[in-house]
């Protein structure tokens, strides 16, 4: 936890991402793999294969967008820059060692972006004001050869939504929509690129004692994505890293995005600002490293 403090005050990133907890998120992460070498092994190891896979199956091999590159711990980052002409890592933001590996690497080039268009809108949302509609974009999408959205699907609605719940202490229940249209967005701006997607994302969050489940929690809030490929557990906390009584696994999916669909009550072209209904009970899944 101190190094964790400590890594987070001299890390040099944008005031804004800092504020809004994308690099405690980062530096989180990184700390929970270390902890967990070798409960997230499988796990690592499935994505690179995943995504090598996918790669393998292409007839070219110009241009990769890689989404949610962050670290770049579940991407074969080496031999992505041997098979391609230019490999485009996106993500909030990149950590130091991530932009040195970079520079060693003359195809790979990073593009810190939010790929849901939202998050300064809600950064800066003013006291009152209706939730933000997201503009999603991809960069270079139009041109690649092969979109690879990785383990960040689930993550994306997170931190805006825990910064509109502490801020503007909007109850959780009235931010399922924006969840689902922030999770729906993403995918549709993947189906639309003109080129194969692979998607990695996980699914489901279980609580586990002795090996059966005892809680469930749906990662993607009723949005389901097509996906033709793999699916395996993430052994993502082991106990006691959350509780001393349990485990905790994620499901995880992994191919060729064919599709998706969406709960029938989520209109995509409404203003989200109209849509803070009565308080049920929603909420997010943890964060990948544990906030
Ligand atoms: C669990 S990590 C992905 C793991 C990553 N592939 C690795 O090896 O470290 C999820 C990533 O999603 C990124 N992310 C969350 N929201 C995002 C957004 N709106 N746009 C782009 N990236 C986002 C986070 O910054 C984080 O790096």
């Amino acid at each position: 936890m101190i190094v964790e403090w400590i890594r987070h005050r001299l890390t040099p990133a944008p005031r804004d991402l800092r504020d809004m907890g994308y690099l405690r998120e980062l530096i989180a992460i990184d700390a929970r793999r270390r902890r967990h070498r070798r409960a997230w092994a499988p796990h690592l190891r499935a994505t690179q294969g995943m995504i090598l896979d996918c790669a393998a199956r292409l007839d070219r091999w110009e241009r990769v967008v890689v989404v949610g590159a962050a670290q770049t711990a579940d991407i074969p980052l080496d031999l992505l820059a041997l098979l391609f002409r230019r490999v485009v890592l996106v993500d909030m933001m990149f950590l130091p060692k991530v932009r040195l590996a970079a520079m060693r690497m003359a195809p790979v080039v990073l593009e810190p972006c939010d790929v849901t268009g939202v998050v300064e809108a809600v950064r800066t949302l003013p006291r009152g004001a209706p939730v933000p509609n997201p503009h999603p974009a991809i960069p270079e999408i139009a041109k690649a050869d092969l979109v690879i959205s990785c383990n960040v699907l689930s993550q994306l609605p997170l931190l805006p939504c825990r910064w509109l719940e502490r801020r503007h202490g909007l109850a959780p229940a009235s931010l399922e929509s924006f969840r689902q249209r922030l999770i729906a967005d993403h995918l549709r701006v993947l189906s639309a690129a003109p080129c194969p997607v692979c998607l990695i994302t996980d699914t489901e969050r279980q609580s586990v004692v002795a090996g059966q489940p005892v809680e469930a929690v749906d990662l993607l809030h009723g949005v389901e994505p097509n996906v033709e490929g793999d699916a395996w557990w993430w052994a993502i906390a082991p106990r006691p890293e959350e509780a001393w009584t349990h485990d905790v696994r994620h499901r995880v999916i992994a191919g060729w995005l064919r599709g998706f669909s969406a709960p029938e009550s989520l209109d995509t072209t409404a203003d989200l600002g109209a849509d803070l209904g009565p308080e049920r009970r929603a909420e997010d899944g943890r964060s990948h490293g544990g906030g």
